[in-house]
């Protein structure tokens, strides 16, 4: 069969793309360490002023800065080669507790493709990966990707958008934020309000610790504890609010999560479950952002739910009729999309 020569210029072409995206990542890493960015957007630089500013080399600068405005990452006046950021890459790149922080993303990458080896096996065993066994850019990369959304949605729009949920919290109330991680969406809502009690919860010991520290550092341990433990056994009853952010595709057995979340609810109580933006059928997420999450969903989220007991590995692109399935298995009697963003889904379930 003859090879169209057009075909294999345009795969050619994707390929150029990918092949720079993927050496892109750990760049943008460096700069991200290294506060790069963050010293660019002082001011138009010279690979020399940069590198003074930053106390790094000037070589490593110079290929550093040429990269980033090849990538459309940086801006460059060819007249000198002065460098610099526009106020949108300045707002993307150098700060991660505005709503957007592209960085994070790229450590939560990074970190993931570290387990190469061990998911190439995996997909000979079928064997899982759990979460804690990642690499700790994984830990702190998820916490990175997430928390600028959390930051831009969580209080101002997804809470809101919950039945009577924030007048609730206003005046006190329990929440429970299971499969935390390192609890940004646990800090931030003990923050809004803080006359409520936050219980956080996450199977993994480490990013516990880490929670508890993040917790500190807010000022809020007062008001924001954390434990050890799974979506399955996390304690404490008549619960107000149950939370799970980007977690219950995680999970080996989301059901008997639901289950327990179900029992630690009070009658009126609410979950709100926080899921990545899919649509029901895989054809409907064979875009940019469904390409992300598959893409992590076989290094982190089927690895996960494999590796734990249930059955279930519903991964990172479920859809919300696979959500409803597992929320209604458990009992549940109502169930609503009530936001969303271009990565995020979310539902309110009603016992
Ligand atoms: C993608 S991360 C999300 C973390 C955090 N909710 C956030 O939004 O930043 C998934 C989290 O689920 C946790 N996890 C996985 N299986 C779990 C289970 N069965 N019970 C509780 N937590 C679990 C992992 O340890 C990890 O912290």
């Amino acid at each position: 069969m003859a090879v169209d020569q057009d075909k294999v210029m345009e795969l050619l072409h994707r390929f150029v793309g990918d092949l720079g995206a993927t050496v892109h990542a750990g760049n943008v890493v460096v700069g991200h360490r290294l506060g790069l960015y963050k010293a660019l957007a002082e001011g138009p630089a010279t690979p020399d002023e940069l590198a003074r500013r930053t106390d790094c080399h000037p070589r490593y600068v110079t290929e550093w800065l040429r990269g980033q405005a090849a990538g459309g990452y940086v801006e460059v006046d060819t007249d000198g080669e002065r460098y610099s950021l526009t106020e949108e890459q300045a707002f993307a790149l150098t700060n991660p507790e505005n709503g957007v922080y592209l960085p994070g993303a790229f450590v939560l990458a990074l970190g993931s493709l570290k387990a190469e080896p061990r998911v190439t096996e995996a997909f000979r065993t079928g064997s899982g990966i759990g979460w804690a066994d990642q690499d700790e850019d994984v830990i702190v990369g998820c916490e990175q990707f997430f928390r600028p959304g959390y930051i831009a949605s969580l209080v101002p729009t997804w809470l809101p958008a919950l039945d009577g949920v924030t007048d609730r919290l206003s005046s006190g109330g329990k929440i429970a934020d299971t499969g935390c991680g390192l609890g940004s969406s646990s800090v931030l809502m003990a923050q809004a309000f803080p006359g409520a009690q936050v219980s956080g919860s996450d199977y993994d010991p480490h990013s516990i610790d880490l929670a508890r520290k993040r917790a500190a550092d807010a000022g809020v341990t007062d008001r924001a504890t954390f434990e050890v433990a799974t979506a399955q056994t996390f304690s404490g009853s008549d619960y107000d609010l149950v939370t799970t952010f980007d977690c219950l595709h995680d999970m080996g057995d989301p059901v008997a999560a639901a289950h327990h979340i179900r029992s630690a609810l009070k009658p009126d109580g609410t979950w709100m479950i926080v899921e990545p933006f899919a649509g029901d059928d895989y054809t409907e997420n064979l875009n940019p952002v469904g390409r992300v999450y598959y893409g992590f969903s076989s290094f982190l989220c089927v690895p996960n739910a494999l590796s734990q007991s249930g059955g279930y590995a519903l991964g990172a692109q479920a859809g919300e009729a696979a959500v409803r399935r597992v929320v209604t298995d458990a009992g549940f009697t109502r169930f609503r999309r009530v936001s969303e963003t271009p990565f995020n889904i979310v539902y309110e379930a009603r016992p």
